[in-house]
């Protein structure tokens, strides 16, 4: 790590220090962060991104999910639908009130502050924009797939009562994807909040963001860490059917979807 990259860390650890950091929601929310903007960097230099590219590509990985702290806060919860935006609250926090003039800028692209609140704003949406310039469609796709390929850690090895905050009551415990949801498998596509109903149908959406992976490097790294194969698991470490036939059928079409469209086994 550069000392540019020390400094805007310490900015950033400044910031979130005055939340309530033993409240696990934020403890998770910052190792993701850390986490998002390693694979970030991680992934441009990948894709013969220069070091300030590489730099910047981190940058926006910790600056992405500011919001987090201040949704957390208000709302106790991390369900978008239930409470705010977290992207655009961190853009309005970033870019509104002006907490982005605390980050030098040291070490980045001439043009970092233009592409930062579209990048950040943009990060947690379906789609991109057809308007957005290369380079920060690049920034911005970037950002997406080190979210996403984190996320998959964040849904296999965390506790939903520690990730997500609201009540499991907002969910029903089980039921199988609907034709909506499974058309979205089909068509290899990310699950749009509101058709996620039950815990299953959000495992499935999660599972989804696997086929929007931009680039090669993502879907290599997600591999190597294992966490899909374990999203997608039928039974668990006992050997035990984790879900019901016709959930598990439908795991099985997913997993199928996945391969199909990357082109090699899980
Ligand atoms: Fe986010």
């Amino acid at each position: 790590m550069t000392n540019h990259q020390e400094q805007a860390k310490k900015i950033f650890l400044s910031y979130a220090e005055q939340y309530d950091t033993k409240n696990v929601l934020i403890f998770h929310k910052i190792e993701h962060t850390f986490r998002v903007a390693e694979l970030s960097e991680r992934f441009a230099r990948a894709l013969d991104m220069n070091a300030e590219d590489a730099c910047c590509a981190w940058f926006f990985g910790l600056l992405h999910d500011i919001g987090r702290f201040e949704q957390a806060r208000r709302f106790g919860t991390f369900v978008d639908s239930q409470s705010v935006d977290h992207a655009e609250l961190g853009g309005d926090i970033l870019f509104r009130e002006g907490l982005i003039e605390r980050f030098p800028g040291e070490g980045l692209p001439e043009d970092w502050l233009s592409m930062a609140e579209p990048v950040i704003r943009l990060h947690n949406k379906l789609n991109l924009p057809e308007t957005l310039d290369g380079r920060t469609r690049r920034f911005a796709e970037i950002l997406r797939d080190a979210d996403k390929t984190d996320i998959f850690r964040v849904i296999a090895g965390i506790p939903f009562e520690e990730r997500i905050g609201s009540s499991r009551a907002n969910f029903t415990e089980t039921g199988e994807a609907s034709p909506e949801v499974m058309a979205c498998v089909a068509e290899h596509r990310c699950v749009p909040g509101k058709l996620r109903r039950s815990h299953f149908e959000g495992r499935i959406a999660h599972c989804c963001m696997a086929f929007e992976l931009a680039f090669e490097v993502s879907r290599r790294t997600v591999k190597e860490e294992g966490w899909l194969r374990m999203l997608l698991a039928e039974t668990d470490t006992s050997g035990k059917q984790i879900w019901t036939d016709r959930e598990t059928e439908q795991l099985r079409i997913l997993r199928k979807e996945i391969e199909k469209a990357w082109g090699e086994p899980l």
